[in-house]
């Protein structure tokens, strides 16, 4: 079968090689996103692969059924970027991975509560400078303090167990809570406007969906702790970033930590060092001292990619073979 595949890194193509090493599926890899502009380069694949940045919207979707692709398979989580609906009224099945590695994307946010926290990002440029000095490296101790997981499914879980071996205590909100899971590790469910008053630290893990865009707006900011930390590393629309400048300004935040931005295609992923980006929001965010931006590498890790690449390929084999997909990759429209 043959795949287009879109928003290929190096990365990529060495893991979907290395899987792919019987050359069972033909795959052409682009390094540009699929989008309506770039639809015709699926002409003759059956199945296109895409990431959170490839824009699959109706015009988008219309436009590869009519060239003949079946399946769209997602080599992420998420599934903001596809019309679901459409892709069902086009008969077009849509799979992704539903979870690679939870694991890779906490411990990403734990490394950015620690460098926020600890300043890492500033000292380790002050040593290359031959600055030694600690003036404005003061962190705080997280035992003791609370953080607030927002989004209790697979990854807030596994962050929310690791900050409680620090000793932290820990409060949830979830519009369907774990009280088993809440009841084992000691940790209390609470609905969002009572957990960001409360938290020194609040971490984001819930999905991009209607309920969730702007999640953290104005009147969510003024809620929280002043001076507290805010992380978000699962989708950058969950959090109004003119409002979060806004807070960062007014020293609202003690230090906000991104993995991911609201609007990243066309910046995430790309090597702009030759030149600059044209987001000033994006802009102004990484001037401040006390943020951190990272480019959406949660899930890099040696076993997140292996599993994408093999729950990807396998989907795609069995299609063509007429067999059922994984279970529990399948995304439907509601
Ligand atoms: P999951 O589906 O296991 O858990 C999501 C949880 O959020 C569920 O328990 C759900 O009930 C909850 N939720 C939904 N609406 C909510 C709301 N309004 N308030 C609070 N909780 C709400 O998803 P998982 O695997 O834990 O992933 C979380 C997110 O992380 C993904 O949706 C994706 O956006 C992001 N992600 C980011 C990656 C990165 O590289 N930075 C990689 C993988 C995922």
């Amino acid at each position: 079968m043959k795949v287009a595949f879109y928003d290929a890194k190096p990365y990529d193509r060495e893991f979907f090689e290395e899987q792919n090493s019987n050359n069972s599926l033909e795959i052409n890899y682009h390094s540009f996103r699929l989008s309506i502009k770039t639809a015709s380069t699926s002409r003759g694949c059956e199945a296109v692969c895409v990431f959170v940045n490839d824009a699959l919207d109706l015009s988008c979707l219309e436009e590869l059924a009519k060239l003949g692709v079946k399946v769209v398979a997602l080599r992420c989580a998420g599934f903001n970027n596809v019309d679901l609906t459409a892709a069902s009224s086009l008969k077009i099945h849509v799979v992704r991975v539903p979870a690679y590695s939870p694991h890779a994307v906490a411990e990403h946010a734990i490394a950015l509560v620690h460098s926020l926290n600890r300043r890492i990002h500033r000292a380790y440029n002050r040593v290359r400078e031959h600055n030694f000095s600690l003036n404005g490296l003061v962190g705080h101790d997280m035992h003791g303090k609370t953080a607030g997981i927002v989004g209790t499914g697979r990854i807030g879980k596994l962050t929310a167990q690791i900050l409680k071996g620090y000793g932290m205590r820990i409060i949830a909100c979830d519009p369907y809570p774990d009280a088993h899971w809440a009841d084992q590790n000691e940790i209390d469910y609470l609905p969002l406007e009572d957990l960001l008053p409360q938290s020194h630290l609040v971490s984001l893990h819930t999905p991009l969906t209607p309920d969730t865009h702007h999640l953290i707006d104005d009147e969510a900011l003024d809620l929280m702790m002043t001076g507290a930390y805010l992380v978000n590393t699962s989708r950058g629309k969950l959090i109004n970033t003119r409002a979060l400048i806004g807070a960062l300004k007014r020293k609202k935040l003690g230090g906000v930590a991104l993995d991911v931005y609201e609007i990243e295609e066309g910046i995430f992923f790309e090597d702009l060092s030759q030149d600059g980006i044209n987001d000033d929001e994006l802009a102004r965010l990484i001037s401040f001292p006390n943020v951190l931006v990272t480019s959406h590498q949660g899930f890099l890790t040696v076993e997140a990619l292996s599993e994408i690449s093999r729950v990807t390929c396998t989907n795609l084999t069995r299609f063509e073979n007429g067999e059922p997909f994984l279970e529990g990759t399948v995304v439907t429209a509601d």
